[in-house]
């Protein structure tokens, strides 16, 4: 099937199977592959982007559903500076280990940071508890969460 969406500003048009869920299309076909699969059926977060606004796991998405659709990977949220803090908070604090689950995390936690100014460490663990970390704890990556909102809001960190 012929589809047209729009990928981190870019115009993008495409034959796909009906088959192809959106996150390997992201990753297959235009190899960008920071948008990561891990369970593939809509439990880890890894494959998490954006369409239209909205967080979704693109692993439960097919790829003809996001036809028309305006789509952001990490490699657009990344690249438009919307997350430098976020992602340098995350650095700092050590909040990722093997990077795996970093990207669909960032998505997550700039939503949330989009919907709130100043959530606290429970709503943040609530707003990140479909992504999954092997690594870290999660302790580091609710502190960077915390850190960077208190940080845009104006407040010490
Ligand atoms: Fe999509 Fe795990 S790969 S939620
Ligand atoms: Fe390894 Fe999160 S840093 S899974």
């Amino acid at each position: 099937m012929r589809i047209l969406l729009d990928v981190n500003g870019a115009r993008v048009e495409a034959d796909v199977l009906p088959r192809v869920n959106l996150a390997d299309f992201l990753r297959e076909h235009l190899e960008l592959t920071g948008t990561h699969v891990g369970c593939e059926h809509g439990v880890c977060g890894a494959c998490t982007v954006r369409v239209n606004g909205e967080i979704v796991r693109s692993c439960l998405m097919l790829a003809v559903q996001a036809h028309g659709a305006s789509v952001q990977t990490i490699e657009g949220l990344s690249d438009s500076g919307e997350i430098s803090d976020l992602q340098a908070a995350f650095r700092d604090r050590n909040a990722l280990q093997c990077g795996f689950c970093t990207p669909g995390m960032l998505m997550a936690a700039q939503d949330l940071l989009q919907q709130q100014e100043l959530p606290d460490r429970q709503r943040i663990r609530q707003h990140l508890s479909g992504n999954y970390c092997r690594c870290t704890g999660y302790q580091a990556i609710i502190d960077a969460v915390e850190s960077t909102a208190r940080a845009r809001a104006g407040h010490a960190p």
